[in-house]
């Protein structure tokens, strides 16, 4: 200390350059942080149009499948194309100023670019309709989008989330016909759990292979 400092430089003056240099760093590692990752948790992602799962989900009680047309038979949940937005909004909040990019998609062709709340990296493989046909709930994976002004996301998508299901997999299953129903809760999941995982013949030797998720 005292080699870099003179013996005249106060310890009010140290203390003061010590603390310049650690909110330099704090601000470098919150820079850091949020352009390393743009979707960050738990912070609603913005949208060309202020669309609101709340609204159309909870208070109007579409389905999932409604607009998520192949989450059930195919790798990818699919978004929904304009003509399914303009099934109500041609006649619903037909001139609101917010609604105006979903009008100009549909005229134009053009589709509207959604920003992604949840994006897995290229080198990982998912697929959607497994997940569901083994009794894997869409709240397990998002939470509950139903609740949701904006869409945000919910888990790391990190290898260990993954793995943390697929190692106990009973912990979080539930039967077929809830993969759909946010708010259901089970009884006794410990015991379900066991059941579906043998009703559902799941292979819990292969569920943790490197090359089921990196082929
Ligand atoms: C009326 C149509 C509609 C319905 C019904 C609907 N969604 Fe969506 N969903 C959208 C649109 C539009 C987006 C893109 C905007 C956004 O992210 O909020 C989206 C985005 C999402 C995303 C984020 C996708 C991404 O970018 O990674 C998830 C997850 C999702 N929806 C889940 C659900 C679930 C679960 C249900 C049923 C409870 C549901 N949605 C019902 C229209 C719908
Ligand atoms: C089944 C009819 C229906 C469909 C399909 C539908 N909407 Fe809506 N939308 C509504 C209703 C009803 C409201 C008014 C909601 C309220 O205030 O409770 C609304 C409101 C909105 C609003 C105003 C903000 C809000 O949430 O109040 C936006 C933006 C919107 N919808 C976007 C979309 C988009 C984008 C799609 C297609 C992905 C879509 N809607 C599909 C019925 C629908
Ligand atoms: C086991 C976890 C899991 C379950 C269950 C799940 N999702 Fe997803 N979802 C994901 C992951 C991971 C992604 C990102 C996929 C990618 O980047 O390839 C995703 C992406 C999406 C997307 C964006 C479009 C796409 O397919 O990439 C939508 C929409 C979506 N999910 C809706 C749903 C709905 C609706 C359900 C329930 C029927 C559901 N998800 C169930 C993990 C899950
Ligand atoms: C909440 C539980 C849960 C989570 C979270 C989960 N999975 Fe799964 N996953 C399952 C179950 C259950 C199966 C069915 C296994 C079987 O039947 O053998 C499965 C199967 C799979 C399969 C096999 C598909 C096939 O075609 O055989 C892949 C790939 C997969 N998951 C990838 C992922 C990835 C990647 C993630 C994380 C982004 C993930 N899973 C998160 C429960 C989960
Ligand atoms: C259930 C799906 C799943 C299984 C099984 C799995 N991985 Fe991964 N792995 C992922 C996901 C998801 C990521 C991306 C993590 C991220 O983006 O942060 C990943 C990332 C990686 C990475 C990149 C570095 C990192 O940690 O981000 C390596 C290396 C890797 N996995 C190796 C393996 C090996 C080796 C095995 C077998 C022992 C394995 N993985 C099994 C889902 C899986």
């Amino acid at each position: 200390m005292s080699q870099i400092f003179s013996p005249s430089f106060g310890l009010y003056a140290k203390l003061a350059v010590f603390g310049v240099l650690l909110v330099a760093v704090s601000a470098c590692l919150a820079w850091r942080s949020v352009t390393t990752d743009p979707h960050r948790l738990d912070e609603p992602v913005n949208q060309p149009v202020p669309f609101s799962h709340k609204h159309h989900v909870e208070d109007d009680g579409l389905d999932c499948r409604f607009c998520h047309a192949s989450v059930e038979n195919s790798a990818f949940a699919g978004m929904p194309p304009m003509s399914t937005c303009m099934t109500c909004h041609s006649q619903l909040f037909t001139d609101a100023a917010m609604l105006k990019p979903v009008r100009d998609s549909w005229k134009s062709g053009v589709p509207l670019h959604w920003n992604r709340v949840y994006q897995l990296p290229d080198f990982v493989y998912f697929n959607h309709s497994i997940h569901i046909a083994k009794g894997v709930g869409c709240v397990s994976c998002h939470g509950r989008v139903d609740e949701m002004p904006l869409t945000q996301r919910v888990v790391s998508l990190s290898m260990q989330w993954c793995l943390d299901c697929h190692r106990n997999p009973q912990k979080f299953l539930r039967p077929r016909e809830k993969v759909f129903d946010l708010a259901w809760q089970p009884k006794d999941q410990q015991r379900l759990g066991a059941e579906l995982v043998r009703a559902y013949r799941i292979d819990t030797g292969r569920m943790t292979d490197c090359s089921l998720c990196h082929r």
